[in-house]
């Protein structure tokens, strides 16, 4: 295990809520060198604490729980103003359950927040309050409205609310929390972000400042990806075992390719998939387990998924009611003419069937050139394409009321920032054409 790092007196903290998340908390942050006051609405997990002992069965957190309130850097109490007038930063770790409705239920997040508020009426000095709970995002902003409220004070001013989410796994816990991947911190004003900064100091890894939203939000994002890549993986388990081959091995080798498996590869938000390889592909795995009477939703899902993000940019196109429509790039990736199942031959058919008169330019498609194949599939889908084809890329920009960009080309964003009453539509997220004013990102 790699070490613990290296202790130093700094930033008093109050810790609201003394569960999973909490208790691993409090342990830490006194390792770290700050002086911990935990408050919890369950008596006896203050008892606990008190007593030295965690409120939770997890490796190492007793130990460290024990030995920083016998030293005095820890304690808990039942006074949530005694808690915020004798800290500088609190931090929200209650729980956050789902309702019977499976909705998420704020009620204590919100409880907490009406303490730490009430207190900071009588309190002087800054206060920065962090929300470690998972929340949806928006959370944030009624935090900061109820202290508002409750505290008289303006955030920003008297006190500043951070998101600051938590990534530990149970079992795990404590080295989790001393070896993140990263430090996220969510928006907030300056002072409170270098207070929370502060409170990190000895921990070796990146801090990520980011906008309140992504940092509410990424916790979702993270554990539906794990769930995803769980139930991918058993999806994979199943057909292997059924015909016969150790997934074990097949899975060994899926991670261990860096560069195109595990890596940001694949993972940058933009347009559908498509080309020759993936859609087929994916039908004769699906096909696989189908033969084999394996079930396999996620895999027979990802088609689904892709036809209605094809399906959001019809929309998007199609929702400035413009007929011209300009298509600055074709075939299914850059550097290729290959338009067999490119997502954009399939937006530029569903728009060329509703009346839109299409006026495209890729300079990687000839169309004199296109063959076998390539030309058969065209010829099936878009019959009419030679006369979408424009050689200019320059004329497409003129003729077009809503310019779709899907991919770079040299020159697009000055010939662009000339039209400002053009709509551009970005299905790549190509830098230097999103300050046009009429500037659409499809996930941006
Ligand atoms: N358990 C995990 O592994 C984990 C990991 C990362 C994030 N999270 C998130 O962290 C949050 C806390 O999770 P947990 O597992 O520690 O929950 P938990 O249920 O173990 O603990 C929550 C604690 O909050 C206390 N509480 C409720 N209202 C309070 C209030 N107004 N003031 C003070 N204390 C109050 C409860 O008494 C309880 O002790 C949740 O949002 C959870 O989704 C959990």
């Amino acid at each position: 295990m790699p070490p613990m790092p290296a202790s130093k007196e700094k930033t008093s903290i109050s810790v609201f809520g003394l569960g999973y998340v909490g208790c691993v908390c409090c342990g830490c942050f006194a390792e770290l060198g700050s002086r911990v006051i935990g408050f919890d609405t369950n008596t006896t997990k203050l008892d606990l604490i008190n007593s030295g002992k965690a409120t939770i069965l997890e490796d190492k957190v007793d130990a460290l729980i024990g030995k920083h309130v016998a030293t005095g850097s820890l304690a808990a109490t039942s006074d949530a103003q005694h808690a915020v007038w004798n800290t500088e930063v609190s931090i929200l770790c209650v729980g956050t359950p789902s309702t019977e409705k499976g909705h998420l239920d704020l009620e204590c997040i919100f409880d907490a927040a009406a303490m730490v508020g009430e207190a900071l009426r009588q309190k002087d000095d800054f206060h920065t309050v962090a929300i470690r709970s998972t929340v949806l995002p928006g959370t944030n902003r009624k935090v900061t409205e109820i202290i508002e409220e409750r505290s008289g004070k303006k955030s920003g001013v008297g006190f500043g609310v951070v998101s600051n989410p938590e990534f530990l796994r149970e079992a795990t816990a404590v080295d989790d929390f001393m070896h993140p991947a990263h430090i996220i911190i969510g928006d907030g004003c300056e002072q409170a972000r270098q207070s929370l900064k502060a409170i990190y100091a000895g921990i070796d890894a990146p801090i990520r400042e980011v906008s309140t939203e992504a940092a509410e939000i990424l916790k979702y994002v993270n554990n539906a990806f794990h769930a995803l890549k769980i139930s991918f993986t058993n999806e994979v388990g199943r057909i292997c075992k059924e015909t016969g081959i150790d997934a074990r091995e097949v899975m060994s080798l899926v991670v261990a390719d860096k560069i195109l498996n595990i890596s940001p590869y694949y993972m940058k938000p933009g347009f559908a998939y498509g080309g020759s390889c993936l859609p087929k592909d994916l039908k004769a795995l699906k096909t696989i387990s189908h033969d084999n009477y394996v079930t396999t939703p996620i895999i027979d899902s990802i088609r689904y998924s892709n036809v209605s993000h094809i399906i959001s940019g019809f929309r998007l196109v199609t929702g400035f009611k413009k007929k011209n429509v300009g298509i600055i790039g074709l075939s299914f990736k850059p550097g290729t003419d290959d338009l067999r199942n490119s997502p954009t031959v399939e937006l530029v058919e569903k728009l060329s069937g509703k009346g839109y008169w299409i006026n495209i330019f890729d300079r990687d498609v000839e169309f004199s050139a296109l063959a076998g194949k390539n030309k058969e599939y065209i010829d099936s889908v878009l019959p009419h394409l030679s006369v979408m084809l424009n050689e200019r890329l320059n004329d497409v920009v003129d003729q077009s009321e809503v310019i779709v960009v899907t991919k770079n080309e040299d020159g697009l964003s000055d010939l662009v920032s000339r039209h400002p009453e053009k709509v551009i539509v970005d299905l790549v997220g190509l830098a230097g054409i999103a300050d046009h004013p009429n500037y659409h990102g499809i996930c941006w």
